[in-house]
């Protein structure tokens, strides 16, 4: 049963100012679309490929921020480069990290930030999606995938484990078998067998993935962005929740979007037979 401060969802900093997309130095920031409503977040340290040092996290938290109170984004597309999605948090960065550190600074705890937003979250996965790179894909609401994207686990190589939610969303989404199979050897698993356990949606062609994935992205944010909100947070509650549960707060949040103008246009855009013109409200 959810009670007043049960949270759904990690508490988190409030929100930043937006930033001006130049400001980054990890990652590329703009916005996609016919209409400019798709928030659009390029992991760009190509040398590395992409590894997922401190400073890219942050900025990846920073323009999840600016998108988040952006009123005309309805969803934010992540990807990276052909080669790599991600290779993993940065190795070089974690070498010489003591426990002490990692326990005492409670290490990683801001990746979080892409599991909160309430907009909906496309990754869009070219290359490599490693360790922390998979797991930053798994955050994500939906993945797509390049038709040689790579996806894996690794860090059992490394002398360590996943720590970004590679052991819990990978199995929710893949089941038991392939999860172990993947954590304790390391080995990959292609764009193909990666839709048909259900880790990805859909594969695309390498130089089609980015653009499909906007196309879904203008698809969702053409839809009310309150409304969405609620879709996430009922779909996500399915990974948190008891059936019961699940289904009542499902039954609650159907229940207020009668309380939105949003609802009434959608249902009297059926009736009067011409398409919704939502206002977000
Ligand atoms: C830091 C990395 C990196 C990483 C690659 N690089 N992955 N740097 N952290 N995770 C760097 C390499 O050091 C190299 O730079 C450059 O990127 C190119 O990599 P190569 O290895 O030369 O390329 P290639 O031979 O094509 O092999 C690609 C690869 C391999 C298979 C992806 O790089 C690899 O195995 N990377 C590590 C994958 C991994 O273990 N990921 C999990 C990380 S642990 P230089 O300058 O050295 O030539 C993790 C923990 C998660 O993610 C916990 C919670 C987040």
């Amino acid at each position: 049963v959810l009670r007043d401060g049960d949270p759904l969802e990690e508490p988190r900093d409030p929100p930043r100012p937006p930033l001006a997309s130049g400001r980054y130095e990890h990652i590329l920031v703009e916005k996609r679309g016919e209409q400019n409503n798709v928030g659009f977040i390029q992991l760009n340290r190509p040398k590395a490929l992409n590894a997922l040092c401190d400073g890219l996290m942050r900025e990846v938290g920073q323009a999840l921020d600016s998108f988040e109170a952006d009123n005309n984004v309805g969803a934010i597309v992540i990807t990276g480069s052909d080669r790599a999605f991600a290779a993993g948090a940065d190795i070089k960065e974690m070498q010489n990290r003591t426990f002490q550190e990692c326990y005492g600074g409670n290490f990683l705890a801001h990746w979080n930030r892409v599991s909160t937003v309430k907009k909906p979250v496309i990754a869009a996965v070219n290359g490599f999606a490693l360790g922390g790179g998979c797991e930053l894909a798994m955050m994500c609401d939906i993945i797509y995938a390049g038709e040689k994207a790579q996806f894996g686990q690794p860090e059992i190589l490394l002398g360590t484990i996943p720590g970004a939610g590679g052991t819990q969303r990978l199995t929710r989404a893949v089941g038991k078998s392939l999860a172990m199979e993947m954590v304790l050897t390391g080995d990959r698993v292609s764009a193909q067998e990666a839709k048909q356990s259900g880790l990805v949606s859909k594969i695309f062609p390498v130089d089609q993935l980015v653009s499909e994935a906007v196309k879904c992205g203008e698809k969702i944010a053409s839809n009310s962005k309150l409304v969405s909100a609620m879709a996430k947070e009922a779909v996500n509650a399915a990974f948190e929740l008891t059936l019961a549960e699940g289904n009542r707060l499902e039954k609650r949040l159907f229940h207020s979007t009668f309380a939105t103008e949003d609802r009434k246009e959608g249902m009297t855009a059926f009736v009067e037979k011409r398409k919704a013109n939502f206002t977000d409200s």
